[in-house]
């Protein structure tokens, strides 16, 4: 039988199409990134602590989020920032690869220059242990 793996198209903000991958399903979406030298941001090593590796999804958008970036991102918009209610908007780091998916990243190193750096290199797991809850943005 074959088995397709699902492609991941990263676009700029500009909708440019910039690289286009496959990657096997489950794939964590911040490894997968990472593994293509996309330019990213992930100060916290994808511990959804920072929420600076956030991306657009405009492709089968998951309807499901974990409670660590539901419970950052509800904090987020406590603090004055409603952009955090995007539905649209996730963490790579707090995302498997299920589907295609068109990402565009929000925050690049080289456009922002982060004191702690570009960031840990991530893990294969989602951290902490993903509870997964329906997405209600
Ligand atoms: S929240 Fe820090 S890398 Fe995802």
């Amino acid at each position: 039988m074959l088995l397709l793996m699902p492609i991941i198209t990263v676009v700029d903000m500009m909708g440019t199409v910039e690289k286009e991958f496959e990657v096997e399903k489950g794939t964590k979406l911040l490894r997968a990134l990472i593994d293509q030298d996309v330019d990213l941001v992930h100060t916290c090593g994808g511990n959804a602590k920072c929420t600076t590796y956030r991306v657009n999804i405009d492709v089968c958008t998951s309807n499901k989020e974990t409670v660590a970036q539901k419970e950052l991102f509800a904090k987020k918009v406590a603090q004055g920032l409603p952009q955090f209610m995007a539905p649209r908007m996730f963490l790579s780091c707090q995302l498997t690869v299920e589907h295609d998916m068109e990402v565009s990243p929000m925050e690049r190193y080289n456009f922002v220059i982060h004191d702690e750096g570009v960031g840990k290199d991530a893990t294969d797991e989602i951290t902490p242990d993903p509870i997964w809850v329906d997405l209600e943005r």
